[in-house]
């Protein structure tokens, strides 16, 4: 036994004669496993999401497979465990509601149990974060594999991608271009395979963040769910987990402020997410690193995006990979001084040591530095009297002639409030209107779902309306689009200046000009907030009430305001 697998932390749990050694080992040998598998080696524990509930996890099973051959290769000790498995496609009234219940469940597992390093097993949206966020407040050697992209979607002849399809389908629906066959096709043409959207939603910006981290094997955000390299790619990382642990690279060598600087340039390049906002920034406290929203407009402002993929450009996942996939984009950055090259990876190798050669075989897919898709591929953060925490708005998935642009407020309480009244002939709205929701931002839906942009009233969209400024507290999907100003921070429900807009007021938005202002003197605003009632927040589980009290606002990664941040992992007290 070498020195090395003398101080593993899971030896705490298995080495000695002692009784609690004796009863540890002895349950776990009730599935069969040697003697030698508790010799010190180390213990990998793979934290797999699979659940036919979050149907883009489907094929964890057999990926885990893949990462213990790696393991056992190693000569470690891989141990697999389930997680709360947060589905963004099936979990109402939005999976943001349990991000943070996700996250608590892998940290209080990996505090509990004898782990000496994780894989973190992650795919549909919130699995990437609730997972990183648990595993980095225990800061164990830790690697990424992600499921990978579904395989492009096709309808009729034509690509289409996941979630972007589903909001011009129905838009065209609306206006009476298509009818149920063509839906019932694209239903079944969207989702061919396993894997996550192969959109550019949240699901493929983390997965991509998380490679451009340096917490992933290189090519880990693009490889197709059900392409052979994947498989390899999970197996490759079972080997490295366990070299991880021998030289104790813990997440924190990797998840440096250099590191979440490289993530929000390589966001911009890729035209990824706004949901990335949030995760990040909880990410990076979770870890002791100080992210903040001005690091996102700072850092993004000067980087074109990319990568031609929807919602921004025309291109799938699939396409990107075959063009050469992240490593190239962080080449790229990396020619053009935006990338802190020295980062460390889990590889043991620098981030540029990593990418320097990487190809370009598709340059409509990924464009080349001088022919961007968007010279502007950062987010806009904008400030003023109606958002003094700030909000967020993707200027590559919006209108520029809507950038600059004054209007009058149309106003829903409540998402419930826009159904209801959006299709109303008597809505008195416009093509210049700004419509704004508000009561969905974490507290007030609770959650925080992915409802910011409202489709626009049919008979507007009849008349060949396609965008409108819309302004809410809470979140969209990173598979959509439109000129829509989101995270407005603090929320309405908590107080926030959305709560005192009223219908006709002028709103201003400059995105140039980093700035949202609601043109209604100060001194009405303040007559409007000694009426205003704050809404009764429902908490119908022990869970939600936890959420609704401790939940922080979009400018703090909504994490909850529990967390003590990084803790070196104490050893356990003896459960017998
Ligand atoms: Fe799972 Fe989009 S629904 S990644």
């Amino acid at each position: 036994m070498s020195e090395t697998r003398r101080k593993t932390r899971s030896s705490i749990w298995y080495g000695g004669r002692g009784k609690s050694a004796f009863m540890h080992r002895s349950w776990m040998k009730n599935q069969g496993f040697p003697d030698d598998s508790f010799d010190g080696r180390p213990v990998i524990g793979i934290c797999n999401t699979w659940s036919e509930l979050t149907p883009c996890n489907a094929h964890f099973r057999d990926l885990a497979e893949r990462i213990k051959r790696g393991v056992l290769e190693a000569g470690g000790f891989p141990v697999e465990f389930p997680v709360l498995s947060v589905s963004e496609s099936q979990f109402r009234p939005t999976a943001m509601l349990f991000r943070n219940l996700a996250a608590m469940d892998v940290e209080e597992t990996i505090r509990a149990a004898p782990l000496d390093g994780v894989v973190l097993m992650c795919g549909c949206d919130k699995t990437t974060p609730s997972l990183m966020m648990g595993a980095a407040s225990c800061d164990l050697p830790t690697i990424v594999v992600s499921g990978g992209p579904m395989l492009n979607g096709r309808l009729r002849g034509t690509q289409i991608g996941s979630g972007t399809a589903v909001w011009k389908l129905f838009e065209d629906r609306k206006a009476g271009l298509i009818g149920d066959d063509m839906m019932d096709e694209a239903e079944q043409g969207q989702s061919r395979s396993p894997g996550f959207c192969m959109t550019m939603g949240t699901a493929s910006t983390m997965a991509s963040l998380v490679e451009a981290l340096g917490a992933a094997l290189p090519e880990n955000a693009a490889i197709p769910a059900v392409d052979s390299r994947r498989n390899k790619l999970a197996q490759l990382s079972g080997r490295r987990i366990v070299e991880m642990v021998e030289l104790d690279q813990r997440l924190s060598k990797v998840l440096t402020r250099e590191a979440f600087e490289n993530a929000i340039r390589a966001n911009g390049a890729i035209g990824g997410s706004t949901n990335a906002v949030i995760h990040l920034i909880a990410l990076a406290r979770r870890i002791g690193v100080d992210l903040t929203l001005d690091d996102w407009d700072r850092l993004g402002r000067d980087v074109p995006t990319l990568v031609d993929l929807m919602p921004s450009g025309r291109f799938l996942m699939e396409d990107f990979y075959y063009a050469g996939g992240l490593p190239v984009v962080l080449r790229r950055l990396g020619e053009n001084g935006l990338l802190h090259r020295d980062a460390e990876t889990v590889n043991g190798r620098s981030i540029w040591e990593n990418v320097r050669d990487a190809d370009c075989w598709n340059e409509e897919v990924i464009r080349p530095w001088n022919n961007p898709l968007t010279q502007q591929g950062g987010l806009a953060i904008l400030r003023g009297n109606l958002a003094p925490r700030g909000a967020v708005l993707k200027p590559s998935a919006a209108s520029p002639e809507l950038f600059s642009h004054r209007g009058r407020a149309v106003v829903f309480d409540s998402i419930e409030e826009y159904h209801a009244r959006i299709a109303s002939p008597a809505l008195d709205i416009d093509a210049s209107s700004i419509m704004v929701l508000r009561n969905c931002g974490p507290k007030g839906y609770p959650g925080m779902a992915e409802v910011g942009n409202m489709g626009l009233p049919p008979k507007l969209i009849e008349q060949g309306v396609r965008d409108m400024v819309r302004i809410s507290d809470a979140r969209m999907s990173g598979t959509a689009y439109g000129t829509v100003v989101l995270h407005v921070a603090p929320e309405a429900a908590d107080g926030g200046p959305l709560a005192l807009v009223r219908e006709g007021d002028f709103i201003e938005l400059d995105v140039a000009g980093r700035r949202l202002h609601l043109d209604v003197p100060d001194e009405e605003l303040e007559r409007r907030r000694a009426q205003w009632v704050a809404p009764d927040l429902i908490g119908v589980s022990a869970w939600r009430r936890i959420y609704r009290d401790h939940v922080t606002q979009a400018d703090e990664g909504c994490d909850l305001d529990l967390h003590p941040g990084r803790r070196d992992l104490e050893v356990p007290r003896p459960s017998h």
